[in-house]
Order: structure tokens, then sequence, then C-alpha cells
């Protein structure tokens, strides 16, 4: 068994077939904790996951709790799941610390756990099966290097960024800081991060943020915000517009996902790039679950494809988002 691969154990492998929660009949009765609904990203997935186990004759219920960006109500949710003796457990951890006693518990029950979209700390991997989702440490490095590439020839010589962060404590939004830096770092570009708060991933509270950064440093000399996703960036751009500045123009912005109403906004030239973040693997979702339900070897990690947009490519691709 090659590194990264997880073996599930008998008793976990052997799940509950069809006598297990309330589902009844052939198939698995899967829990999904899901982190709730604070973006066109999360209801995406939601609807991606609930429809893919529809459709999936394999799967014979899925129990949906939207956790409302809550780690007790997922944890909550999770500790239901193990007292109805579902099959797989399907997590998408809020945060990525917290975690070791309710997965402990799922494992003493003998029940596999999934992370989709979202990862837990390193010292928890042993709790669960598999992760499905974003390789978010990517996405911020496809982030740093459009900035290397765009502001390197800068002539004042000093980019000037202005942050966006997701949930704090959360992995995309951890890892998406870290990613990025390290491309600025690796390249050598000449940079000031001014201010980085965390909007937690809404438009309403990137709004806020973008207002009080807007108050406390002006825009002027400001070059790049990057927001570590589209509702954050598309609040922003309201901040950014009220106080009088263009958005795209007086200040860069790049946002991470690519829903229809951020490539709207790249179409209208109120931003400049867009890392695309997929909430569309649903069906993966149920592949994946089964398989470990089966007790198959599965990787421990498996990255959903993503591409990256830039201004030239936003009125073309437009048509094609999914949400
Ligand atoms: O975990 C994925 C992130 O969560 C998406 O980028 C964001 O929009 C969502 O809230």
């Amino acid at each position: 068994m090659g590194a990264g691969v997880f073996l599930l154990p008998l008793a976990a492998a052997c799940g509950n077939g069809d006598d297990s929660g309330d589902g009844g009949g052939d198939g698995l009765v899967v829990g999904f904790a899901q982190v709730g609904a604070e973006s066109a990203w999360r209801t995406a997935n939601s609807e991606s996951v609930q429809a893919a186990a529809e459709a999936d004759d394999r799967i014979a219920e899925l129990k949906f709790v939207d956790a409302q960006q809550d780690q007790e109500k997922q944890i909550e949710a999770v500790r239901n799941f193990i007292t109805q003796q579902v099959d797989v457990i399907v997590l998408a951890p809020v945060v990525e610390t917290g975690w070791t006693d309710v997965l402990q518990e799922a494992a003493d029950a003998g029940i596999p756990v999934v992370l989709a979209d979202r990862g837990i700390e390193a010292a928890d991997e042993d709790l669960y099966v598999t992760r499905l989702g974003s390789d978010f440490a990517e996405e911020g490095r496809k982030a740093g290097q459009w900035t290397v590439d765009t502001f390197a020839a800068d002539p004042d010589g000093v980019t000037r960024i202005l942050e966006l962060q997701g949930t704090t404590g959360s992995a995309p939004a951890n890892d998406r800081k870290a990613g990025f830096f390290e491309v600025l770092d690796g390249e050598g570009l000449a940079y000031e991060l001014v201010d980085s708060q965390s909007g937690n991933f809404t438009a309403e509270e990137g709004k806020a943020v973008m207002e009080t950064f807007i108050t406390t440093h002006g825009l002027e000399g400001i070059d790049l915000l990057y927001a570590h996703n589209d509702e954050m960036g598309l609040g922003a751009i309201q901040a950014i517009e009220e106080a009088g500045y263009a958005p795209g123009t007086d200040i860069q912005i790049i946002i991470v996902d690519g829903s229809k109403a951020g490539f709207q906004a790249g179409v209208d030239g109120k931003l400049n790039y867009i890392v695309e973040c997929n909430p569309v693997f649903g069906e993966q979702l149920m592949d994946v679950v089964v398989a470990v339900s089966e007790g198959d070897e599965v990787e421990k990690f498996t990255p959903v494809e993503e591409g990256v947009f830039d201004a030239s490519q936003f009125e073309a691709e437009l048509p094609n988002r999914q949400f």
C-alpha cells in the first residue's frame, strides 16, 4: 500500500448494508455534515451532492445537515449520524482543528469518514479515510503567480496588497494565503501586505472589511485586492464603487471560485483574474463513498480539476459556468 493510500479496517469496511439508519431497502445510508450556505459555491456543492445521491441506486438515503458555518453544529450532526448508525459520514469541516474527539467516536463506532471539500489538521489524518476536494494551496499559488507576472515590472517597485481572507482557521483560508505568499516570496516580488482580514467567505462581511480597509488606508497606491472567494470579492467591489473608485482599474482584483456572478463582474471589467474552485463533484463523491464502504483502497487525497481565467477569457467562459 503506497503513501497516501488508506485501506479501510475490516470492521468499518463492512458498513451496515441495508439495515442501518432510516433508509431501509438496498443501498447505503450516508450522513453529510455540510459547512453552510455562505456562498454560491457552497449552494452548488450541496446541490451537486444531493442530486448525485438522489440519482445513485447505490445510495439509499443522504442525511443532509447545513451547519450554518458553526463547528458545534457540525460536531452535533456527526454525533447524530453515529447514533443513527449511518454507513458512511461525509464531513466538510468548517475549520481545520477541533475534530479529534468526534472523529475518534466515529472510528470507535466503525463508521468511515470521508472529507469533502475542506481538510483538517495533519495530526488527525488517521481519523478519516480520504478527502475529495480542491488543492487550496495550489489555488493560492495560481493567484500568486498571476500577481508576480502582472506586477513584477511595476515601475514603483513595490506591489501594495490587500487580502480578504476566508473563514478564520478554515483550510481554504489557511492554504490560499500560504500558497499565494509562497509564490510571491519564492519569486522575489517586492510587495507590502497593507492589510489582511477575514471576511468569513460572505459578501456582507467582505464588503464591511473592504469599507474598513478604504477608511484606514485609502485606495491610492493600493495595487491589488486578493479575495479568497467570489462573495467577498463581489462585496468588496460594491464598497470600492461606493467609495468612488473603479474596481478592476483603480485596484486590480483576484477572486477564487468562478461563479456566474464572479465571471459577470469580470466581463464588466470590475475584476482581473479568477482562480477556479470547483464545487461540482457530487458524482465523484458517491463513487468514493461506495468504494470506502466496500473497503477498497483509495487515495488519501483526490483533488478536483480546476483552471484559471484572465480578462481575455471571461466572456467566452461565462456561459459555461454551472453556478
Ligand atoms: O471550501 C471552499 C470555499 O468555501 C469556497 O471557496 C467558498 O466560496 C466557500 O465558502
